[in-house]
């Protein structure tokens, strides 16, 4: 994610600039900086961690002047640094960006700059486009943008500031959010409408590919052909804490919805471009070595254990290398047998969780080599680790974990993917049949969320029950464990899930009339065993709703209800059932007046043992 902001005006910038990354800090949190132009040079101001370390660095001395811009990070290339903060400049300090996004070509473009010359100050990808600007400027600050846009690939907002011209901002937007606020005298950037609209209620929503010249009392918007589009004014009428919500009620509902975008940042330049092969220049060991290790294991706690589990499946359905799966905290007292040959795995949201971040001590002291697959750059983990694939996600606010987990099992199955191709366990065909299949998921799951309405009534329907079972056989009993905890820890439900064959070693006593049972019924090689296990528990008078792909016929003839998911691999299906599980979590503690972000017990990292 990260959030950006800037201002050109009547009034001060700074204040503005400070005033609206406070209010887009959710989108990013390691750091800040903002540059202001005082008619004379640009000032950059920068600070690692929050923006309370960059409002006491600047202190008193608030830097003068009315054009500036500004940025809260939340790091992908470039560890949190001060370095590596935003704004970045080129060599000569005449050009000024912020960005939100991945530059995929970034490392082509800065050998190129390098060799023409240009002095690189960071390690991110964002320092290219201010390099770039400076290189191809023709002394028409519009065109130049859009020649910088000619070259870059990725998903972006920027926004351009340059001294050359210190009565505008240009800026641009492709796959992320950006808004102007329309002020009397003065117009306003941001990231998100949270920024603005302590100043502003009119706006302008941007579209992909368009460039705004935003000067004080005019805005120019056109294509990028140059060609002067018309926009339509949005008069925002949410309140504040609606906003930062993106209009959303939670976080939780709002990075549910966030899961298209989530998974297809985290897919971004992870597939070769002729979509055959998978890209992990993250992993550090040559493939020779990749190939020397013979067990996996695969080390989480809560929803990152859940995803842990379906890694499991991914590596050894795929690259037939045998993988444990263990709860972090108890791993580490279990005197695992862990050698030199033992990649350990630790996949953790945060980086912080301490039993995970102990396991993995514990299993470096052990010789093993660590893997880590987390969202926070930077974090504990990542930085023990000795290589790490980050998921990409942005911020996760809510405790309950979401968009994490789908990131997680994107990751997991690409990893499996890579190990596949290496050791040779499928055949290129098959991966490439595989990755076709992958870049659908994004809009798959975009299609699962665009009908919440059934899921909301079966919320209301059983929403007061004591107890809801789920069950499931193999990937599905998985994804059962992931969707049981999510109805417990945001609607207090006590919720379990089975795996669909043990249900008649004890379980099946439990079930009796009425009893709401969510029956995940997707993998084929033991879709009629599922079937069996959900004709008993309807012999015993459940209600059963059943999750099914696309085209099934044949559940909702045993099931009281269907919630179907679009097709795809069964192995990718998980990535799809969650997604109503996940509702039917969040509007099941709707239901119950549950605060769904903040559960009671819970917290979002946990750094005690
Ligand atoms: C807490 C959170 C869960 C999360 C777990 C592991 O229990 O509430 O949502 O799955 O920690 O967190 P991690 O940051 O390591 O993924």
């Amino acid at each position: 994610m990260c959030g950006i902001v800037g201002y050109v005006g009547n009034g001060q910038a700074a204040p503005f600039l400070l005033e609206g990354l406070s209010k887009l800090e959710y989108r990013g949190y390691d750091s800040a900086g903002i540059a202001v132009y005082d008619g004379q040079i640009v000032n950059v101001d920068k600070s690692v961690g929050r923006l309370a370390a960059l409002r006491e660095k600047i202190g008193k001395d608030m830097p003068q002047g009315t054009l500036g811009i500004g940025h809260t990070r939340w790091a992908t290339h470039g560890r949190p640094s001060d370095r590596n903060a935003h704004p970045h400049a080129d060599c000569s300090g005449d050009f000024v960006v912020v960005h939100n996004g991945i530059i995929e070509n970034y490392l082509s473009l800065k050998e190129e700059l390098i060799e023409k010359g240009h002095h690189f100050q960071s390690e991110t990808d964002t320092e290219v486009v201010a390099h770039l600007i400076e290189d191809v400027y023709d002394g028409d600050f519009l065109s130049s943008v859009r020649k910088v846009l000619q070259r870059i690939e990725g998903s972006y907002s920027l926004v351009f500031m340059s001294k050359k011209h210190p009565d505008e901002l240009i800026c641009t937007k492709q796959d992320n959010p950006l808004v102007i606020g329309l002020g009397e005298g003065e117009n306003f950037i941001a990231s998100d409408i949270p920024a603005i609209i302590g100043r502003t209620r009119q706006t302008f929503i941007m579209a992909d590919g368009e460039i705004a010249t935003v000067k004080k009392d005019s805005i120019k918007i056109t294509d990028r052909s140059g060609n002067v589009l018309k926009k339509k004014v949005f008069t925002v009428n949410w309140n504040a804490e609606a906003a930062e919500k993106g209009g959303y009620e939670h976080f939780m509902l709002k990075e549910i919805m966030e899961q298209p975008k989530a998974v297809r940042d985290t897919m971004r330049e992870r597939i070769t471009k002729d979509g055959s092969g998978i890209v992990m220049n993250e992993l550090k060991w040559d493939k020779e070595y990749l190939k020397s290790f013979n067990k996996i294991y695969i080390v989480a706690c809560g929803t990152a254990y859940h995803a842990g589990l379906v890694g499991k499946y991914y590596i050894e359905k795929l690259a037939r290398i045998l993988v444990e799966v263990d709860v972090a905290s108890e791993f580490r007292y279990r005197d695992p047998i862990i050698d030199e040959k033992t990649l350990m795995l630790v996949v953790s949201q945060s980086g912080e969780t301490s039993d995970t971040l102990a396991a993995l001590k514990e299993a470096k002291r052990r010789g093993a080599k660590t893997l880590a697959v987390t969202n926070v750059v930077g974090s504990s983990i990542a930085r023990e680790a000795d290589a790490v694939l980050y998921t990409w996600a942005g911020p996760e606010i809510a405790v309950a974990s979401t968009k994490a987990y789908t990131t997680q099992l994107i990751l997991m199955f690409m990893l499996a993917l890579y190990m596949a191709e290496i050791l040779e366990t499928q055949t290129p065909t098959r991966i490439k049949e595989l990755i076709d299949l992958l870049k659908n998921i994004p809009g798959q799951i975009g299609e699962t969320l665009s009908d919440t309405e059934p899921i909301k009534t079966f919320a209301k329907r059983y929403g007061f029950n004591e107890d809801v079972f789920y069950i499931g056989r193999s990937l599905d009993y998985d994804v059962a464990l992931e969707g049981a905890l999510k109805l417990k820890e945001v609607s207090y439900i006590h919720a379990e899930a089975y795996a669909a064959g043990e249900l008649k070693h004890g379980t099946l006593a439990l079930i009796v009339e009425g009893v709401p049972v969510i029956a995940l019924a997707t993998q084929k090689s033991v879709y009629e065993k599922t079937l069996s296990n959900i004709k008993e528990v309807k012999a015993r008078d459940a209600v059963v709703i059943g999750i099914a792909a696309d085209g099934d016929e044949e559940l909702i003839k045993y099931v009281d209800h269907v919630i179907t998911v679009p097709q795809t691999d069964e192995l990718l299906i998980p990535l799809l059932t969650v997604v109503p599980l996940q509702l039917l979590a969040y509007y099941g503690a709707i239901t119950r007046g549950c605060d769904v972000d903040k559960p009671r017990n819970l917290a979002k990292s946990v750094t005690v043992e």
